[in-house]
């Protein structure tokens, strides 16, 4: 499978977060990860819908919207209207039933639907769901800060989910150009990535990289 990298946005420098975008988009990044985070799924709070508008109009890369929030469904509209191109919610704060409404919806619109699971949460949590799926977004660290270390007892369970799941597997958290390579070889195509981009002198050459 094509490897697609995805600088997320989490480690850019917000004062200029247009230029900053432009930059990994010259520099050969596929998409763009956005991270919403609500203070309540996580210890952390960042953007709304209003960011990811004004992101739209200064990029052509998709855009993939990570929803690290309690309650998705009530927040997929606005993030619709704003301009995602993908849109991930946590299976560990939904039904399967919202799941498959969410899914149905996002199809009808044209939008990719991710549904992702933490480091401690079992693959078996996820199963059910993967029907519903386009994608799915594995986290390589506990969601709500960039810049920490890869934890490695989630690539059995990457390798668990491509056993099953024939499509596009993310991987979040912690990815530099080694832990890449170990999530590569269990089975992720599409490598999300803050500190490891926005931090590289060299862009370009970090991207590479990672592919
Ligand atoms: C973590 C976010 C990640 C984060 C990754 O909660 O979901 O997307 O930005 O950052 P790095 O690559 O620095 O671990
Ligand atoms: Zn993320």
């Amino acid at each position: 499978m094509r490897i697609k990298v995805a600088p997320s946005i989490l480690s850019a420098d917000f004062s200029c977060l247009g230029a900053q975008v432009k930059k990994v988009q010259a520099a050969g990044a596929d998409l763009l990860h956005v991270d919403v985070m609500d203070g309540h799924f996580v210890p952390n709070i960042t953007i709304g819908p209003v960011v990811v508008k004004y992101l739209r109009k200064v990029t052509k890369l998709k855009l993939d919207v990570h929803l690290m929030i309690q309650q998705p469904a009530k927040f997929i509209q606005p993030f619709i209207d704003a301009g995602s191109d993908m849109i991930t919610v946590h299976v560990e704060v939904i039904s399967l039933k919202e799941i498959a409404s969410i899914s149905r919806m996002l199809k009808k619109m044209g939008i990719k639907f991710g549904v992702s699971l933490n480091p401690g949460t079992p693959f078996e949590k996820i199963k059910p769901a993967l029907k519903f799926a386009d994608f799915v977004l594995v986290m390589s660290v506990n969601p709500g800060f960039g810049g920490q270390s890869f934890i490695p007892s989630v690539l059995p369970k990457i390798r668990q989910i491509r056993e099953v799941f024939k499509k596009d597997i993310a991987i979040d958290g912690g990815i530099n150009a080694v832990t890449a390579k170990l999530a590569k070889l269990a089975g992720a195509n599409i490598l999300v990535a803050g500190s490891y981009i926005f931090g590289a002198k060299n862009i370009k050459q970090a991207i590479k990289a990672l592919r």
